[in-house]
C-alpha cells in the first residue's frame, strides 16, 4: 500500500540532517568513549575509522538504496523488491522487531540523561563532594520511581516529534538540533581539554599502542561503526524511503557517515581528557559518561560553580538531543510500518508505540532496582534486551541487508539507484567497488563479527 503523496525530506540538506541525526546519538556519546578506554585508545580509533568508511558505508549505501527504490516502510521493503518471496516476507518483520526493542531500552537511558539534566540545573554535582558523586548515580537507578518517570518523559516527547509527522517534525527537528550539537561538543571539548592533566587523555587518543589491537578490537570497532550509523535496524531504510529520486545517495550517505564520525571523534576528546583529568580508569565501562563526567563537574565545582554548573547543564542537554534524534528514528520504523500496513493514522500509530516502548522500557528501568533479581540466562532485563538487539539481531539484519542488496537485487537495479539511472559519472565509475565491497567485503565482515562475539 503506497500512498503517492508519501511524505519526503526536503532536499539534500535534509536528509543528511536527519540521517546524522539518527546516527549521532548515544552511540557516540556514551558508547564510544567507554570502547575506546576498554579497546586500547588509539589503536582503536583508526580501526573504527577504517570500518565505517569501507564496511559501514557500502552497508549503510544498501539500506538507503533499499528503502528508496522500495518507496515503502522497511518490513514491506523487502517484500516488495523480492517480489514476494516467502523468506523476505518474513525476514522483514525483524526491520520493525529490531528497533522496537531497542526503542524500550534506549529511551530508558535517555531518561538517565534526564534526570541528570536536572540534577545539573539543581546544581546537584556542585553541592555533592567529588567521591561520592559516583554513588548518586546508584541510587538513582536502583530506586524504582524517577528512572521510570524519567524514561516516560523522554519518550512522551520522542513520540511527540515523531507525531508531528516527516517534514515537519522529524525534519524541523533535526535542523535546528543538529547544528546545536556540534557547537555544544565543541564548547565541551575546549573545556575539557584545558582541564590541568587534560593531556594525558588526548596522547591516549592519538598514539596507538599496536600490541593492545587484537581479532577482539576489530569485531568491536565494526559492530560499534555499525550500531553508530544506525544499521540492521530498518532505521536507515525507513528514512531512505523519504529520500527523492533526485538524490545523489553517495553524497547523502558519505556527509552522514563522515559527520558520524567527527561526533564520535569530538566526543571522544572531549570525554576522555577529562577523565584523565579526574584520574578515572578509561575503562570503567558503560558508567563512563554518568560516573565520571559528573566527577570532574564535582571537582571543577569547588572552585568554580558556575562554570562547573553551566558546563554540566550543557553537557546533558547534549546526551539528550543526540539520544532524541536517534530514538525518533527508532520509532519512526515501527509507525511508518503501521501506518502503511494497518492504515493506521499517524497520531494513532505513534500511541501504540509509546504504550509498547513505554510498557517494556518500564521493565528495562527496574531491572537497575526493584526487578533486579529477575535474571535470565544470566542477564538482567536491560541487559538481555541490550545483548539480543545489539549482538544478534542487528547483525542478522545487516546482513540480510547487504546480502539482499548484493545477491538478490539485480546487478542493474542496483547501478540505477547508485547512479540515478546512469546521470552521476562519479558514482557511476566508483560503481564497480562499491558493488565488490557490497557483494564480498561486508558480509564476510559481518558474519566474522558475528563469531567472534560469540567465540572470543
Ligand atoms: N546510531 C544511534 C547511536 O549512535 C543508535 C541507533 C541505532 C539509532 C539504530 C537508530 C537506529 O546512538
Amino acid at each position: 500500500m503506497v500512498s503517492r503523496n508519501r511524505e519526503k525530506f526536503g532536499g539534500r540538506l535534509a536528509v543528511i540532517l536527519a540521517m546524522a541525526g539518527s546516527a549521532i546519538g548515544l552511540g557516540n556519546i556514551w558508547r564510544f568513549p567507554y570502547m575506546v578506554g576498554e579497546h586500547g585508545g588509539a589503536a582503536f580509533v583508526i580501526v573504527y575509522i577504517l570500518a565505517t568508511l569501507f564496511i559501514s558505508l557500502p552497508v549503510f549505501l544498501a539500506e538507503v538504496m533499499i528503502g528508496r527504490r522500495s518507496h515503502t516502510n522497511a518490513r514491506d521493503a523487502f517484500a516488495r523488491l523480492s517480489r514476494h518471496h516467502p523468506f523476505w516476507r518474513t525476514a522483514g518483520y525483524l526491520t520493525i522487531l529490531i528497533p522496537t526493542l531497542i526503542a524500550c531500552y534506549y529511551s530508558v537511558i535517555g531518561g538517565w540523561s534526564v534526570d541528570y539534566f536536572f540534577k545539573s540545573c539543581s546544581l546537584a554535582f556542585v553541592h555533592t563532594a567529588p567521591e561520592e558523586v559516583s554513588g548518586l548515580f546508584g541510587s538513582f537507578v536502583s530506586s524504582a520511581w524517577t528512572p521510570v518517570l524519567m524514561h516516560l518523559l523522554f519518550l512522551a516527547v520522542t513520540v511527540g516529534v515523531v507525531a508531528g509527522g516527516v517534514k515537519s517534525g522529524i525534519e524541523k527537528f533535526s535542523k535546528v538540533s543538529l547544528p546545536i550539537l556540534f557547537v555544544l561538543i565543541v564548547v565541551i571539548l575546549a573545556y575539557s581539554v584545558s582541564l590541568p592533566g587534560a593531556g594525558s587523555g588526548v596522547r591516549y587518543l592519538l598514539h596507538p599502542d599496536w600490541s593492545e589491537l587484537t581479532p577482539r578490537t576489530f569485531a568491536y570497532a565494526m559492530g560499534q561503526s555499525f550500531y553508530s550509523l544506525s544499521l540492521g535496524m530498518g532505521a536507515i531504510i525507513t528514512y531512505g524511503s523519504y529520500v527523492s529520486k533526485k538524490e545523489n545517495i553517495l553524497v547523502t550517505s558519505t556527509g552522514t557517515a563522515v559527520s558520524d564520525l567527527l561526533f564520535a571523534i569530538l566526543a571522544g576528546f572531549a570525554i576522555m581528557p577529562a577523565v584523565f583529568a579526574a584520574g578515572i580508569e578509561p575503562g570503567a565501562g558503560p558508567g563512563l559518561i554518568f560516573q565520571s563526567v559528573p566527577y570532574v563537574f564535582a571537582q571543577m565545582g569547588e572552585t568554580l560553580p558556575v562554570l562547573s554548573s553551566a558546563m554540566a547543564i550543557l553537557f546533558f542537554l547534549t546526551v539528550i538531543v543526540a539520544a532524541m534524534t536517534s530514538c525518533i528514528s527508532l520509532v519512526e520504523v515501527g509507525v511508518s510500518f503501521l501506518m502503511e500496513r494497518a492504515g493506521m493514522k499517524r497520531g494513532r500509530a505513534c500511541a501504540l508505540l509509546f504504550l509498547i516502548c513505554g510498557g517494556f522500557g518500564v521493565l528495562c528501568s527496574l531491572s537497575f532496582g526493584p526487578l533486579r533479581g529477575v535474571q535470565i540466562a544470566g542477564m538482567s532485563i536491560f541487559d538481555l534486551f541490550d545483548w539480543v538487539c545489539s549482538n544478534i539481531l542487528l547483525l542478522v539484519m545487516a546482513l540480510l541487508a547487504v546480502l539482499f542488496a548484493g545477491w538478490i537485487l539485480p546487478r542493474r537495479v542496483v547501478h540505477d539507484e547508485f547512479t540515478n539511472g546512469g546521470t552521476l559519472p562519479v558514482n557511476d565509475r566508483i560503481f564497480p567497488v562499491v558493488y565488490f565491497l557490497l557483494r564480498w567485503v561486508a558480509p564476510v565482515a559481518v558474519v566474522i563479527i558475528f563469531f567472534t562475539n560469540f567465540m572470543l
